[in-house]
């Protein structure tokens, strides 16, 4: 049999936004607790809590100041613990976030005697920053220490300062962290920005301004010697019972080299981003797919998560958001959806800006909007203004009013896309052997995997399919049989035929 995570499907909480149980308006491990009954019930493998350790949430959790505890927003390790073992009974996996590229700067250790062995200083070169490196939130990399005359390096918010890998004392702490979860019970480890963790040696500038941090070739991304962290961390993994995993949040310039984080003795996953990312066409889609099934035999797919304008807004349509879903979810390997897109979340475009609380509005000045649109609270029964996500009305971001429709409670209905969901992971779990492609009609896509044929039209216009076999599952009500037998996919529809 193969390894459990091999064809898991991983749900992805944003503890914030999931549900509250104190009234605080803001979501919480309670609330996840709470929820674990409607997860196994959706059907998925596992779930990947986003971080809940105690952090000011200048970066939503991902500036942390103890990794070995959680924020009093979110509860208590004994809450921690209680949803573990809830979860472990539901037959549901946890994977939790591990953070090592940076802390927050309201770590011990950023006011520590041990500041500069631990963080990246360096001196300016004349009035400005040590080099042209620039913060994936926008500005510069660098900001003046308060303390020294020194710069300190952020990839991220200036809040977050980098920690230095060459330090001894980083990769201990990392270890430890590391051993701290898995001895807790959780079942794998989601590595935030796990490309960034070493930079060039003299931190050489980038030469160029408008820096791709999505794959482009950087100083301070995917150097070759990041992958002896991973090495290391595996053999800690291995040495647990059971398997745990550890899954990459990494951008590379070449699906090679993404690849290389999930050698043999190195992390068991990477996000497959450039899937995420792949344009509504045909040809681009399946080059992905090909090109991701060449560098990886156990590879993941996803199309939303907490960082990227969710999949209704960025395809532009519900009709292709449902339908890249059925594509995704017949492909061999493992998935990973995100909160809300079980509902057909929209991403919220019209958030009042004295909301928003994304650094990447505030660094960019406003060009951004930043990652709020994708992290508003779920909708799980009744009215306006918190749809039973909260007690209090005041919920951290506002859920916009006419949600009422897309609540679990109001989607419990034969063609709505939460029922979609379920009936999809409820098939998927039969589904075996390799994707063969087959013959199909300009800019659809149709593949088998044993007796399962998965059919996808990326065009705008209608187009007419012979049935290869009986429908097991549409993404929307497909036409009745024409005379010739035909049937008609709908521009964005995917059908699944045995
Ligand atoms: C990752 C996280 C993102 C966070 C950033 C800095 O990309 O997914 O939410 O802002 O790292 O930690
Ligand atoms: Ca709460």
């Amino acid at each position: 049999m193969n390894p459990w995570w091999q064809s898991a499907v991983i749900y992805q909480i944003y503890v914030r936004s999931f549900a509250d149980t104190n009234g605080d308006g803001v979501g919480d491990l309670g609330g996840v607790r709470s929820r674990l009954p409607y997860l196994r019930e959706l059907g998925v493998d596992g779930v990947w809590l986003t971080p809940f350790y105690r952090s000011p949430m200048r970066d939503g959790g991902y500036d942390i100041t103890d990794h070995r505890d959680v924020d009093p927003m979110f509860g208590t390790l004994a809450d921690f613990d209680a949803l573990l073992a809830d979860a472990h009974a539901l037959g549901l996996r946890l994977i939790v976030d591990l953070v090592p590229n940076h802390t927050s700067d309201t770590h011990p250790w950023f006011s520590s005697p041990h500041r500069r062995e631990r963080y990246i200083f360096r001196p300016g070169r004349g009035d400005g920053p040590p080099n042209d490196w620039e913060s994936v939130f926008g500005g510069p990399a660098w900001s003046k220490d308060p303390h020294s005359d020194d710069w300190y390096l952020h990839l991220f918010d200036a809040s977050q300062p980098d920690l230095d890998w060459d330090d001894p004392a980083v990769r201990q702490e990392y270890a430890a962290v590391l051993r701290f979860w898995l001895d807790r019970g959780v079942d794998g480890v989601r590595i935030d920005v796990a490309h960034g963790l070493v930079k060039a040696p003299g931190l050489p500038d980038a030469g160029h301004a408008g820096q791709d941090h999505r794959g482009g070739i950087l100083p301070y991304f995917d150097q070759d010697d990041v992958h002896e962290v991973y090495r290391d961390w595996r053999k800690i993994l291995d040495s647990y019972p059971g398997e745990r995993i550890g899954i990459a949040e990494a951008w590379a310039p070449t699906a090679d080299r993404l690849a290389n984080y999930t050698r043999p003795d190195e992390l068991h996953q990477a996000f497959n981003f450039p899937f995420l990312l792949s344009p509504w066409r045909a040809e681009a889609v399946r080059a992905v797919i090909d090109q991701t099934m060449r560098t990886n035999p156990a590879p993941t797919w996803v199309l939303s998560n907490h960082d990227v304008q969710r999949h209704v807004t960025r395809l532009g349509s519900l009709d292709r958001a449902r339908g890249a879903t059925l594509l995704m979810l017949a492909l061999p390997g493992s998935a990973y959806l995100y909160q809300g897109e079980e509902l057909g979340l929209p991403e919220v475009l019209d958030l009042p800006d004295g909301a928003r609380q994304d650094p990447t509005w505030r660094r960019s000045q406003g060009r951004e909007p930043g990652r709020d649109g994708c992290r508003v609270p779920m909708p799980w029964t009744g009215e306006a203004p918190a749809f039973g996500f909260s007690a209090s009305a005041a919920t951290w971001l506002p859920i916009p009013p006419d949600w009422r429709p897309l609540s679990v409670q109001a989607q419990r209905t034969p063609d709505s896309t939460l029922t979609m969901y379920r009936r999809a992971l409820h098939i998927r779990r039969r589904m075996t052997g390799p994707l063969h492609w087959q013959d199909a009609p300009d800019g659809v896509l149709a593949f088998t995997r044993a007796a399962l044929t998965c059919t996808t039209n990326l065009t705008d216009r209608d187009v007419d399919v012979v049935p290869p076999g009986a429908l097991l599952l549409a993404s929307t009500v497909l036409a009745a049989a024409r005379p010739t037998g035909a049937v008609c996919l709908p521009p964005g529809a995917t059908a699944w035929w045995h």
